[in-house]
């Protein structure tokens, strides 16, 4: 038999399990391959004694429609960074990827599909560069992995952004209110984008675009007349002023050492202090947009996304990712997904349309 280890990391999003699912149901079908899951992201294989769960088809019966992971997530204990404590109690950042790898080959793993965001693919292009056999499944809310025009997840969290949107809005008007709502994506826009254009906003500010404060102090004061009126804006969490900076504090590890968020309160502030008298109200969306059950569109790729890594790792086809890239399901290259990020472009088609609908960008 051969042994394929699954692994969910980083963030988690909606969509997960339909991954694990699609790659258990397609292993299933090859007489000679069993699938292991572990705990965590890897750190289910590095701990003594490991925690380590065999997939088969009972186990992934139904899950696709599930939030979250069965294998649970982390962020923390990267094999790229590893917080190694040293014989005189200090704690030292060291590489455990070649021990990682002959780890796996010593519990008699052949290959790994490791499910997650750009951080847990650099980790996957580490673990193949090392000789380890490797697929990697794309996943983030915020959508920003390059060479794929979607990660599942993203949707699901749009339609969630959308979902409270639209309940703002109404109260918006009921009390000539301006509603900030911030939502997730890190340093990509396009959760705020998506939900801007789908619920109508007046006002979308995204961390692409640096907002000029007068320009939506402006757009703001024509929505008024004798202090009747209302506005609706969306404002992505890694926003920032012209002449300002992010609004954050300390995290974790890597990437998510800068935790985001509260912008929303700091757009506030910016408006009051600019003489904006209407009633200012903020709503950080923050983990709902991570939750729960995956839209329909979000379970499709996630599905096919299982189905594809797993025949991927049939035909041998190591260190490459899975993307949906014009609408076609193929796999790039690890290390060309992660070379840059996919960004929200300014001059581009969504923004400019948004601006024909009458979206203000703060530009
Ligand atoms: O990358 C996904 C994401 O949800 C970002 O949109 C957000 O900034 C971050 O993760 C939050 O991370 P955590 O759950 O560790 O606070």
């Amino acid at each position: 038999m051969k042994k394929l280890l699954v692994a969910t990391g980083g963030g988690d999003c909606p969509g997960l399990n339909a991954v694990i699912r699609g790659i258990v149901k397609r292993a299933s079908k090859q007489a000679d391959w069993e699938v292991w899951g572990s705990f965590e992201a890897l750190n289910g294989l590095m701990e003594e004694p490991t925690r380590l769960i065999r997939l088969d088809e009972k186990t992934v019966s139904g899950i696709h429609v599930r939030g979250g992971t069965i294998l649970g997530t982390t962020n923390k204990g990267n094999p790229m960074n590893f917080p190694e404590k040293q014989p005189d109690g200090t704690v030292k950042s060291v590489n455990r990827i070649p021990w990682l790898v002959d780890r796996l080959k010593a519990k008699g793993f052949d290959a790994v599909i490791n499910i997650g965001g750009d951080g847990s693919q650099a980790i996957s292009q580490a673990m193949f560069e090392a000789g380890m056999p490797v697929v990697g499944v794309p996943k983030t809310i915020d959508n920003d992995l390059n060479s794929t025009d979607f990660t599942f997840g993203f949707q699901t969290a749009v339609q969630t952004a959308s979902d409270s949107f639209d309940r703002l809005v109404t109260t918006a008007s009921s009390h000539h209110r301006v509603m900030i709502m911030e939502v997730m994506g890190r340093d990509a826009g396009w959760i705020a984008l998506y939900t801007a254009i789908s619920g109508g906003a007046e006002i979308c500010l995204i961390p692409e675009i640096p907002y000029d404060l007068k320009v939506v102090v402006e757009k703001l004061k024509g929505r008024y007349k004798d202090g009747r009126g209302f506005a609706n804006i969306v404002i992505a969490e890694g926003a920032k002023a012209k002449d300002g900076t992010i609004t954050s504090t300390k995290g974790e590890e890597g990437r998510h050492a800068v935790r985001l968020g509260g912008v929303c309160f700091t757009l506030s502030q910016q408006l009051k202090d600019a003489g904006i008298e209407a009633d200012i109200r903020e709503t950080v969306l923050g983990h709902t947009q991570r939750g729960g059950t995956p839209v329909a569109f979000d379970r499709v790729i996630a599905s096919v996304f299982g189905v594809k890594a797993m025949e991927l790792i049939l035909e041998e086809k190591f260190g490459h990712l899975v993307v949906l890239k014009n609408n076609d399901y193929t796999s790039v290259p690890i290390k060309e997904a992660i070379s840059a990020y996919n960004f929200v472009d300014p001059q581009g088609t969504l923004v400019q349309a948004a601006k024909g609908l009458g979206i203000c960008f703060g530009d």
